[in-house]
């Protein structure tokens, strides 16, 4: 699957943001720790999110999906998760807490890597064994058995995944367990908010210390999934590489408040209670230093997309500094580059001069880099082709007919 993409038209109107896929997936990963009804609204449709629904009806969940609400009920009948949807998608690893909680006992083939790293699950792993839970690493599979105990476990690292686990992992814990250096992502957020409205006794919601103490059950909820603030970026990005005034609604400014700074100094941003409206007429010279780290500092997610907005600026120095992933500027650097950009990458840090980009065949290979492809063919002169559009369908629903809504020249062709 490709994109065609005409540069050029300037951008006018209004979109509205559908719910996160990276709080869909705990959420929907958080519902197997009861047998009762969890109602999970603003669920994105994007193929990331069907998978995970895959994932949890082959294992026994009973799920229906109307519109964009989804509801998850019923029993596992296997902890064994089927390799055919376990290795669909990443995620997958968010129903390894709940799993050990509810049944105290998993087999999960391990998720890969992908094109930004490695992404090893050490640290869910080691606070699993923290909360005395038997973990053995057979072949390509993790398996874990025991009921987890409560205990204290500081991750090494702010892990959004690994915290998202070990919140499921301890909720139905014996005795209280407390979570030092937690992630504190507005999904992480979301999760223990969820997780509290099913009944968990969790003290120190959205901070890096979590304290949890242990129920014999949770009980079914209903939930509603928060806008996804990288899409409200792209969105934003895409105003800029086009030019013109766009208004993105149904969104929560302040969940992206570093990539907002670094937009209101260089544009016009509006800010509303849940829209922004950005006007670019023209490009700014830069966008100085990037040095992307956990929440609230610059998002990693957000990095690919500035990297193009660097890309296209006027003629200035931009600096990335990549602290999360270690592959993630690579790829993304030599396709801009085809396109008449001026990257230098090395290790983890990227020298952006910006220049004018001309349109020409380009290859998507991952999810958030693909989208920064599409805010650079934007800009481009002529015509640019992104390739490998299903990795941007993992986790954007419709994105050429949003863009087109909003008067883009851009078009899919399967
Ligand atoms: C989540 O991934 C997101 N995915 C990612 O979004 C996001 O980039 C990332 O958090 C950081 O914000 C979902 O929520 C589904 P991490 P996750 O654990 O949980 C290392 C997107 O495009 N690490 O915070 O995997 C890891 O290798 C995706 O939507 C370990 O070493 O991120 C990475 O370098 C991309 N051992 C860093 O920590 C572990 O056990 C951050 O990983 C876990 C992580």
């Amino acid at each position: 699957m490709e994109y065609i993409i005409n540069g050029a038209n300037r951008l006018y109107g209004e979109i509205a943001v559908y719910g996160a896929k990276n709080c869909a997936l705990p959420l929907l990963g958080a519902s197997v720790l009861t047998d009762e009804d969890v109602v999970i609204h603003n669920c994105p449709y994007i193929v990331d999110v069907a998978n995970m629904i895959d994932l949890l009806k082959a294992m026994g969940k009973n799920i229906t999906w109307q519109g964009d609400t989804v509801v998850v009920s019923g029993k596992l009948n296997t902890v064994k998760a089927p390799e055919k949807y376990a290795t669909l998608l990443r995620g997958s690893a968010l129903i390894l807490g709940g799993v050990v909680a509810k049944y105290n006992e998993i087999e999960l083939p391990l998720p890969g890597g992908c094109a930004i790293g490695a992404r090893p699950i050490d640290i869910h792993l080691a606070g699993l064994q923290a909360l005395g839970v038997d973990v053995q690493c057979r072949d390509s599979s993790v398996i874990c058995r025991g009921k987890p105990c409560g205990a204290r476990y500081h991750m090494r690292f702010a892990s959004v995944g690994a915290t998202e686990n070990l919140l499921c992992a301890s909720v139905l814990a014996r005795g209280e367990t407390i979570l030092s250096n937690a992630a504190t992502e507005p999904e992480v957020v979301a999760l223990e908010e969820m997780l509290v409205a099913m009944g968990a006794d969790i003290e120190g919601v959205g901070g890096v210390d979590i304290t949890v103490r242990g129920t014999d059950k949770l009980h079914g909820a209903e939930f509603t999934v928060i806008p996804d603030r990288i899409v409200v970026a792209t969105y934003l990005s895409a105003a800029v590489a086009a030019t013109g005034r766009v208004t993105v609604t149904n969104c929560r400014p302040e969940h992206l408040r570093s990539f907002i700074n670094k937009l209101e100094t260089r544009f016009a941003v509006k800010e509303y209670f849940d829209a922004i409206t950005l006007t670019a007429d023209s490009q700014p010279s830069d966008y100085g230093r990037i040095i992307t780290a956990p929440y609230p500092f610059f998002p990693t997610d957000m990095q690919s997309l500035t990297m193009s907005l660097a890309a296209f600026s006027n003629g200035g120095k931009t600096i990335i500094c990549e602290n999360l992933f270690e592959n993630r500027l690579q790829s993304n650097a030599a396709e801009l580059n085809k396109m008449g950009a001026n990257i230098i990458v090395k290790d983890n840090k990227a020298i952006i001069y910006g220049s004018n980009l001309r349109g020409i065949t380009v290859q998507a290979r991952d999810l958030r880099g693909g989208a920064g492809l599409v805010i650079a063919g934007l800009n481009a002169r002529g015509q640019t082709v992104v390739r490998g559009v299903e990795h941007i369908n993992r986790g954007y629903c419709n994105l050429a007919e949003s863009l087109a809504e909003l008067g883009a020249d851009i078009t899919e062709n399967t």
